[in-house]
């Protein structure tokens, strides 16, 4: 079986094209705040390259860069004061926070409205509802987005996530769910995990284990998506085996350039559509 490698730049960039003109045709200004507590490396590099791809659309895009020992508070004080400023239309906290620092408190006080990352309760029970109100979570979106790329319906499909997260796992169940799929969320605990992925049409890795998925965990033309970033002596790779599981699966996404970059396009998505919402030009 020859696997198809999908090309998560050129979707992304697809998207992104798309939103640029609308922005620039209809001279809309939406505007993202990024707030990152502390001086974890990785998170800058993220924050900054939400920040460079926004710009590249035509938004505004403030990084709030806070020092590691910011307190709750005033962590709180500044989010208050961006739910109240009606110039910022999203508003995005970098995850992990210091640990003083409750994310759920935090996640909770932006406004359902410019949550553009779609974490908070409110958001994340309207999908879980099957609402198509929901602020759905930029890389299960993208994920959606990449699935619906290469098959027009999920109808009556089984999807296998591996991983249990708020960020991946559980909004991608919901959604996937609403989008008629039948789902098993696997974890940590789940027994006969190989076996169990190889019933899966769609096999979603999301654990952060490097190179997990095996080609014997591959259903023959199944679509593999790889949401691990992983580093092996500096070199970047996925939850899954790469070479070992193409030949086996239908489609496949790479790590770089497979979920990634999708996730930042719906992140973009998400603020546009949340500028919309709030200027009401939609
Ligand atoms: N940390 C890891 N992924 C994400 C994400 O999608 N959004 C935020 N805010 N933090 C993260």
């Amino acid at each position: 079986m020859s696997t198809v490698v999908i090309d998560g730049k050129a979707l992304a960039a697809d998207v992104k094209s798309r939103i640029a003109v609308r922005i620039a045709e209809k001279n809309h200004k939406p505007h993202l705040a990024v707030i990152l507590v502390g001086d974890d490396e990785a998170s800058l590099v993220y924050d900054r390259s939400k920040q460079k791809a926004a710009k590249a659309v035509g938004m505004e895009c403030d990084i709030f860069h806070l020092e590691e020992k910011t307190s709750e508070n005033g962590l709180l004080a500044l989010i208050e004061h961006l739910n109240q400023d009606e110039n910022i239309h999203g508003i995005l906290v970098q995850l992990p926070l210091p640990a003083q620092i409750n994310p759920e408190k935090i996640i909770g006080a932006i406004l359902p409205q410019k949550d553009v990352d779609g974490f908070n309760p409110y958001n994340a029970g309207l999908l879980q509802s099957g609402s198509d109100k929901a602020v759905v979570a930029a890389t299960p979106k993208g994920i959606l987005h990449i699935l619906h790329s290469v098959y027009p319906s999920l109808k009556g499909m089984h999807a296998v996530i591996i991983g249990r997260s708020n960020i991946v796992g559980r909004p991608l169940a919901s959604l996937l769910l609403n989008h008629d799929c039948t789902v098993t969320v696997a974890h940590s605990k789940t027994a006969n995990l190989p076996e169990l992925c190889a019933t899966a049409d769609i096999l979603v890795a999301a654990c952060g284990c490097p190179k997990l998925v095996k080609r014997n965990w591959v259903k023959s033309g199944a679509a593999v998506i790889d949401v691990g970033i992983n580093r092996i002596e500096g070199k970047l790779c996925g939850d899954v085996d790469f070479e070992d599981v193409c030949g086996q699966a239908g489609f496949i996404t790479p790590v770089p350039g497979g979920v990634g970059p999708m996730t930042i396009a719906m992140l973009l998505e998400n603020t546009y559509q949340a500028y919309l919402n709030q200027t009401e030009h939609s």
